[in-house]
């Protein structure tokens, strides 16, 4: 998928040490070569709270300011043919500045028209059929490795000119102090990771960081628009965040607390129940029986988030609001019941199991904090700055294109047309 050798694939078949601190008793895989292990290290810098104290502000400045220049966009209507285009094209530039830095996108202007190019073919480039029956998928892949080897040239020459603290959060030139800082792991590998296979764990990083989670800000925006009412309940409570600090103005829900408010959080959970769709894999590490069913050791299985996501346990108990209806009220349970103005609060209560959108366990997505917030955010900012209008008939729902079927979060099979102005006040 991300261009590696057969070095890194075999590398990763080999690592049978586990993710903890501890390698796995029985393992022999060189210390330096516990990739899983690295991931893991890797992501918890780059998701630490000073990393996202860097990166969740500059997302939101990127987007703000991305919504002030856009010059394209004035008070009167204009009608766009997607929506689905329109905040993909907005949100990866913005994803991409706010985790990389800004020379990915300078030293590479096609970047994301590569990108997506690429993420189309995602399904054809995960199997093994031979590359020559669809080229167009592997030059897009190519020309995606390419632009980051040349990226990370690029920060690589920056670096040897400046000094900056290690521990530092933020490198001008490699986005994320974390970023730079993986590098000491991937010198570790016993030149498993030369400068090839870095330029695809570097494709690897911006596929992760924005193939998911920009369809499923589109879905968070699309739903809210597309449900009667929900989009009042939904401003009325990002205003309410903004009441509680008194020293903004400004659309910015720039922290945990502020984005994790109940309606919010369950638009986001009704938003990933419906359009994720995952295959969460394992192995079969003891033999084990479940309602009379022997798994195996070693047996390699499969669990689809769409039976779970989509069977019946989600109807609501009155039976109105099926399965496959967007309602985010079923995750809003009353705050308490002795109270005469009834709150409600979020809840996953009784969910376990049911839920799975980031998977579980402790391969579960190390990036699911991070792509609730940047939902809302984007959420919030975009419906702070515009007006939107859908242009499509009441109800309609454009369908999840099952082409992504377990990679994740499913794009719009059909293009969404709308209309959208600056709002003046
Ligand atoms: C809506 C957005 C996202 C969805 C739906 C999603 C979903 C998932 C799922 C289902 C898994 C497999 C979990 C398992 O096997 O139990 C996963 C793993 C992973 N995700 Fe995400 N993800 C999202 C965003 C992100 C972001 C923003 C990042 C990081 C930049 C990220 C990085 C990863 C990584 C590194 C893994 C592998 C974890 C492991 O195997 O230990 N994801 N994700």
């Amino acid at each position: 998928m991300f261009g590696g050798t057969d070095a890194v694939v075999e590398a990763l078949r080999q690592d049978n040490s586990g993710i903890g601190a501890k390698p796995y008793s029985g393992s022999n895989v060189h210390p330096g070569r516990r990739l899983l292990r690295n991931q893991i290290l890797f992501f918890s810098d780059a998701f630490s709270k000073s990393s996202l104290d860097e990166l969740v502000p500059r997302f939101v400045q990127s987007l703000k300011t991305w919504c002030e220049a856009s010059d394209e966009i004035g008070t009167e209507w204009v009608e766009k043919s997607d929506l689905y285009e329109f905040v993909r094209d907005v949100l990866f530039d913005c994803n991409v500045d706010s985790f990389f830095g800004k020379s990915l996108r300078a030293l590479n202007p096609n970047l994301s028209a590569d990108f997506w190019e690429y993420d189309d073919n995602i399904g054809f480039l995960a199997t093994p059929k031979p590359r020559w029956l669809n080229r167009r998928a592997v030059l897009a892949m190519e020309r995606c490795h390419a632009a980051m080897k040349r990226w990370r040239k690029n920060a690589v020459d920056e670096s040897a000119k400046r000094t900056i603290s290690d521990d530092a959060a933020w490198d001008p030139a490699w986005g994320l102090g974390a970023i730079r800082r993986r590098n000491k792991l991937l010198d570790a590998t016993e030149g498993l990771f030369d400068e090839h296979n870095r330029g695809s764990i570097d494709l690897a990083l911006l596929w992760s960081l924005t193939s998911n989670v920009i369809p499923a800000s589109f879905w968070y925006l699309f739903e809210v628009l597309s449900s009667e009412g929900l989009l009042a309940r939904a401003v009325k409570e990002i205003e309410k965040q903004k009441q509680n600090d008194p020293d903004t103005n400004d659309p910015v829900l720039d922290s945990t607390e502020r984005t994790t408010t109940p309606l919010l959080e369950a638009i986001y959970a009704e938003t990933v129940r419906l359009h994720v769709i995952t295959l969460i894999t394992r192995t079969v590490k003891k033999s084990y029986s479940v309602e009379g069913w022997i798994l195996p050791q070693n047996q390699n299985v499969i669990v689809s988030s769409q039976i779970e996501h989509m069977s019946r346990q989600w109807d609501s108990p009155d039976g109105k609001h099926p399965s496959s209806e967007f309602w985010p009220d079923r995750f809003l349970l009353p705050e308490s019941s002795d109270t005469i103005d009834e709150e409600e609060k979020f809840s996953l209560e009784g969910r376990q199991g049911q839920w799975i959108p980031f998977g579980l366990g402790e391969h579960m997505c190390p990036g699911r904090h991070f792509a609730k917030q940047e939902m809302i955010i984007s959420f919030a900012v975009l419906t702070h700055f515009f007006e939107f209008e859908l242009l499509t008939p009441p109800g309609w729902r454009p369908d999840n294109d099952l082409s992504r079927y377990g990679f994740g979060t499913q794009q719009p099979k059909q293009k969404v047309p709308f209309r959208v102005r600056r709002r003046t006040s």
